[in-house]
């Protein structure tokens, strides 16, 4: 049997290069080693979107296109749909039951969120409480790994906070422990140099941008704004040309050699900017090509979602006939 992972993402929008470096290049390449479950989190996503139900269904179907696009295969791999698998509510229900109001005030992406979209007084319970409910996620398929952004990291502390408890209170070892996996580049920097790209600001570059909109955002990158002759000295340090280049580029020697001649002086922006646009076309091509293939066939991929759904909702009633046995409530 293989080792489990577990792990998904908010239908918000479509997925970007920070999903993809702090994330799905671990899936895909974990693949083949792993019982694989992708959790598209619609529940989770209307925490803070229940005004706009509309948004959080179209974007399940760009979620699934990005997972087929990246080479995620639903062959190897169970893509399911949150919201249709009652049991995740029903173990959320009786995991509220372990956690304390003051442990969730503690938890730091939650903090972070409620200071972005500015909740303030205002939050609403479901998204408070939407860690338990991941964590719920993560239990009912009794994952081994879960690899995601690093901002994820408090999540799956608490998960595992959860599983002791449950475990310790109802004597049965039902849960054990989940491990973290955070990509090769724990954040990727936005296209305007902000630490972190994201959709919401507006500084993201696409799984399925065309190669347009690739030319256009690199043309519009950070570099550095003191490099304003081509023969003056330039720094690579926070120049986000340099940073993509270091991640994606292939050619590590010469992006190494680039540096250098950047930091001497002489060597342009154009150029660079150049070469990282045709690194960026060659590595999403085959993406927004595998990407497009699938959307002119919404059929298949509501198929895929659907036996998806189905297997993974079997997986989860048994660990909630476990949870209730444990519990004494299997009357
Ligand atoms: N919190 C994740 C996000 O913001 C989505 C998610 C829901 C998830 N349940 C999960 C991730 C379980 C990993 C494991 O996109």
């Amino acid at each position: 049997m293989k080792p489990i992972i577990l792990t998904g993402d908010r239908p918000t929008g479509p997925l970007h290069l920070g999903h993809y470096v702090g994330s799905l290049q671990n899936r895909v390449k974990l693949q083949p080693n792993y019982q694989q479950y992708l959790i598209i989190a619609d529940s989770q996503a209307l925490t803070d979107n229940y005004d706009n139900p509309g948004l959080v269904r179209d974007n399940v179907m760009q979620v699934a296109l990005d997972y087929l696009a990246v080479g995620l295969d639903p062959k190897e791999s169970t893509f399911f749909i949150q919201s249709q698998i009652p049991e995740l509510y029903e173990l959320t229900c009786y995991f509220l039951n372990l956690v304390s109001v003051a442990r969730l005030e503690r938890n730091p992406t939650i903090k972070d969120e409620v200071r972005q979209k500015n909740m303030k007084d205002a939050i609403p319970a479901g998204f408070f409480c939407y860690p338990v409910s991941q964590a719920a996620d993560i239990l009912a398929f009794k994952a081994d790994l879960v690899p995601a952004g690093e901002d994820q990291n408090p999540m799956i502390e608490q998960t595992n906070e959860i599983a002791k408890r449950f475990n310790f209170l109802y004597k049965q070892d039902v849960f054990k422990e989940v491990k973290s996996m955070v990509g090769s580049v724990g954040r990727l920097p936005g296209i305007d140099g902000k630490a972190k790209m994201s959709k919401s600001l507006g500084n993201a570059i696409f799984i399925g941008d065309s190669a347009d909109e690739i030319t256009r955002k690199v043309r519009l990158m950070y570099t550095d704004p003191n490099h304003l002759k081509v023969s003056d000295p330039g720094t690579v340090e926070g120049n986000v040309v340099f940073d993509f280049l270091t991640i994606f580029d292939p050619n590590k020697a010469e992006v190494e050699e680039l540096k250098a001649h950047y930091r001497r002086g002489g060597l342009g922006d154009g150029v660079l900017k150049k070469r990282l646009t045709d690194v960026l076309e060659n590595m999403i091509a085959p993406m927004r090509q595998r990407r497009e293939q699938y959307q002119n066939d919404p059929e298949y991929v509501r198929e895929i979602l659907r036996v998806g759904t189905a297997n993974a909702r079997q997986v989860a009633a048994q660990t909630l006939s476990e949870v209730k046995s444990a519990m004494g409530i299997n009357y």
